[in-house]
């Protein structure tokens, strides 16, 4: 099969005569990194997520260390300096490893904003799929869903969580590896219009790239999310309570870190995702509380103000003792 075949509608590649690819930034003529940085606005996206997420030392670096790369590069563009033919555009396809709820979505949503500040991809967006989303049921099905996902995807961010259920060699005629096909060729092929990012547990990606080399090879940054510490999932709870025009109570905050601390210990246990939905479920029982107040006039602090009992209620304190 002809390789443009795999070639997804709208993007440079499938166009009829395919023009230079479209800087989404404007042609730039900065010849030093602040230069680049100013026109670009990247320092901002950076500066964003140095201060909206909590830890993710190693995830930061490594997104400093990308940013340098890329801001390097156009620099070396706007020199006129040309890496060698066909390997004129760096790879960015990217693998993001760590358990549920280490922000690896959230990384995401910020690098495509990235690459889209740099002029990598031309909107920025990101198309959040997992396997059900690319593979079909019967013969025939996978190539159009696989392929309807690229277009929408095309000049910003796949983002394939779980990738790995993608392939599953106990069953020969499994259609995954139809998409995967696919995909390999299009992150070859159109790599400078769409950045691929592979989500999941650290061990079944190792797993899946030790049987697919092929996607392994395309990928050219692996970023992996540690678990968060006790402390550090205590001040996304502080930031999550204040982004949502809420304060704790006298002596909520330590009944916070208690939660956290059996919760961690239990079954399913997802890191910042535990936090948001302890506080998501304390909300509710403020919410519950006040409202069986039906004759009093309720202040402000009142609406806004979670107290020890809006956590103590929840089954984890029932469970397990602390640690
Ligand atoms: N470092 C952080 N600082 C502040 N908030 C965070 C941080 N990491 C994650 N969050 C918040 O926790 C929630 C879960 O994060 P996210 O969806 O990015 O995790 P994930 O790794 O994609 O999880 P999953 O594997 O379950 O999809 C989001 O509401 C996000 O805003
Ligand atoms: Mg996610």
């Amino acid at each position: 099969m002809a390789t443009s075949m795999y070639s997804i509608p709208g993007s440079p590649m499938a166009s009829q005569a395919p023009a230079p690819a479209a800087p989404a930034a404007p042609v730039s003529t900065a010849r030093t990194v602040n230069a680049v940085l100013a026109e670009s606005q990247v320092q901002d996206v950076i500066d964003e997520l140095e201060r909206d997420l909590v830890g993710l030392a190693p995830v930061k670096q490594r997104i400093r260390d990308i940013a340098a790369l890329l801001v390097i590069d156009k620099l070396r563009a706007n020199l006129g300096v040309q890496a060698a033919a066909g390997a004129d555009k760096p790879s960015l396809h990217m693998c993001f490893t760590g358990n549920p709820g280490t922000g690896k979505t959230t990384v995401a949503l910020r690098m495509a904003q990235l690459l889209h500040r740099l002029g990598y991809v031309r909107k920025g967006h990101v198309v959040s799929v997992t396997r059900d989303d690319l593979v079909g049921q019967y013969i025939g099905h996978t190539a159009p869903k696989t392929k309807e996902v690229l277009k929408k995807a095309m000049g910003g961010v796949l983002f394939i969580d779980e990738a790995y259920y993608l392939y599953r060699p106990e069953n020969e005629r499994d259609y995954g590896q139809e998409s995967i096909e696919i995909l390999l060729q299009v992150m070859e092929n159109q790599r400078d219009d769409l950045v691929v990012i592979l989500a999941g547990y650290k061990d079944r990606m190792d797993t899946f790239f030790q049987s697919n080399p092929g996607m392994s090879s395309r990928i050219a940054h692996h970023i992996d999310f540690p678990d968060y510490q006790q402390d550090e999932l205590l001040q996304i709870g502080e930031r999550m309570v204040n982004g949502m025009r809420y304060t704790f109570g006298p002596g909520t905050r330590e009944v916070l870190a208690d939660y956290l601390a059996r919760r961690k210990q239990q079954p399913h246990f997802a890191n910042a995702r535990s936090v948001r939905n302890a506080l998501d479920r304390a909300r509710l029982r403020q919410a519950s509380r006040l409202y069986a107040d039906g004759d009093r006039e309720l202040t402000a602090e009142d609406l806004t103000t979670l107290l020890p009992e809006d956590l103590l209620a929840s089954r984890v304190f029932a469970q397990t003792p602390a640690a």
